[in-house]
């Protein structure tokens, strides 16, 4: 009898454990107030078919083209090892490499898939940033995903907002990435 008359008290106290952890978990990330913005430019400079440029390369291409989808290389596959620079000018110091892949992956359109890492070893930062995400390049801007980091960067996540820059036909272009850290710790 006695634990009878206790079951509301218990529904209720379950009732407000549940409450609790649903607002407990629910944040709110306001975009415009990242907890860390930075503003970087990567220069990618893509070998040759004939790799006569290497001392002027710093990515190539690792597959030919696949036959689907007529212009728009369908398969082929860049790694690079590519200078990140904190202005516009390719000559300037590096901050930091982004070393990684992408591959373009649309039979009727220019578009790509990218993923890297963004190595910091600097007096201003240590640490490496993991970033992916879809380049549609018919986009002015695209976001690319910040999935996690280590070092300066420990657990880290955001959206890195890159633009196309610069391009000198399939030897060069230039990223602007924006980006934006909603998780610091
Ligand atoms: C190598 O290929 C490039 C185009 O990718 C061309 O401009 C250049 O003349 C070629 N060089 C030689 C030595 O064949
Ligand atoms: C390498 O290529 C880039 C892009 O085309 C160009 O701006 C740069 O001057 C070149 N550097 C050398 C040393 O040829
Ligand atoms: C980072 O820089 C230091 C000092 O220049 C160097 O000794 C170390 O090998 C570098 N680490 C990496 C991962 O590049």
């Amino acid at each position: 009898m006695k634990s009878l008359v206790n079951t509301p008290f218990l529904i209720l106290f379950f009732l407000l454990v549940v409450s609790q952890s649903a607002f407990a978990s629910r944040k709110t990330i306001n975009p415009q107030n990242p907890c860390k913005r930075m503003v970087l430019y990567y220069h990618d400079l893509l070998l040759n078919a004939n790799g006569t440029d290497v001392d002027n390369s710093t990515s190539a291409a690792i597959t030919n083209p696949a036959k689907l989808g007529n212009n728009y290389v369908f398969g082929k596959l860049i790694v690079f090892d590519d200078p990140v620079t904190k202005d516009q000018n390719l000559h300037s110091p590096p901050v930091a490499k982004a070393q990684g892949l992408y591959f373009y992956d649309m039979r009727t359109d220019f578009t790509a898939w990218f993923a890297f890492s963004l190595i910091f070893n600097s007096t201003e930062h240590k640490g490496i940033l993991n970033i992916m995400g879809a380049d549609l390049m018919m986009e002015k801007t695209r976001d690319f995903t910040v999935v996690g980091g280590t070092g300066d960067f420990f657990m880290a996540r955001g959206i890195a907002t890159v633009t196309t820059e610069a391009a000198e036909g399939i030897k060069y272009f230039r990223l602007k990435m924006d980006i934006k850290l909603y998780e610091c710790y």
